[in-house]
């Protein structure tokens, strides 16, 4: 299952995380929401691969620890969400389609 492209419309908002966004819902440790909005990373989806960290050309994403996360103890969180260039080579190369870019959505 991919990110849903219209979370800001179907989830609430019901945190922040290091500046950015956090969509709902939270029942940690198993449920962690999305994080980010002009660049939205699914933490329920992710499983750690790194490819988004490896190759974003900005540096936006950051590890974060997540114990007990029943994907992966490890999500990239969008931390430098504004300076991404929209150049969506994170959405192309996650395996697991956890990442939605939307260029107009801040
Ligand atoms: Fe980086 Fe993805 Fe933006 S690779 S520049 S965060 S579209
Ligand atoms: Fe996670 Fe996909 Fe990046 S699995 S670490 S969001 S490439
Ligand atoms: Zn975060």
């Amino acid at each position: 299952m991919a990110i849903d492209p219209q979370f800001t419309e179907n989830r609430e908002q019901v945190d922040s995380h290091q500046g950015h966004d956090v969509w709902g819902p939270v029942e940690e440790p198993e449920k962690l929401g999305i994080h980010g909005t002009h660049v939205a990373v699914d933490f329920d989806i992710c499983l750690g691969d790194g490819a988004c960290v490896e190759d974003c050309p900005v540096d936006v994403f950051e590890w974060v620890d997540t114990p007990d996360h029943p994907e992966s103890e490890l999500k990239a969180d969008p931390a430098n969400e504004s300076q991404c260039i929209d150049c969506m080579l994170c959405v192309d190369v996650c395996p697991v389609d956890a990442i939605d870019v939307d260029a107009g959505r801040t």
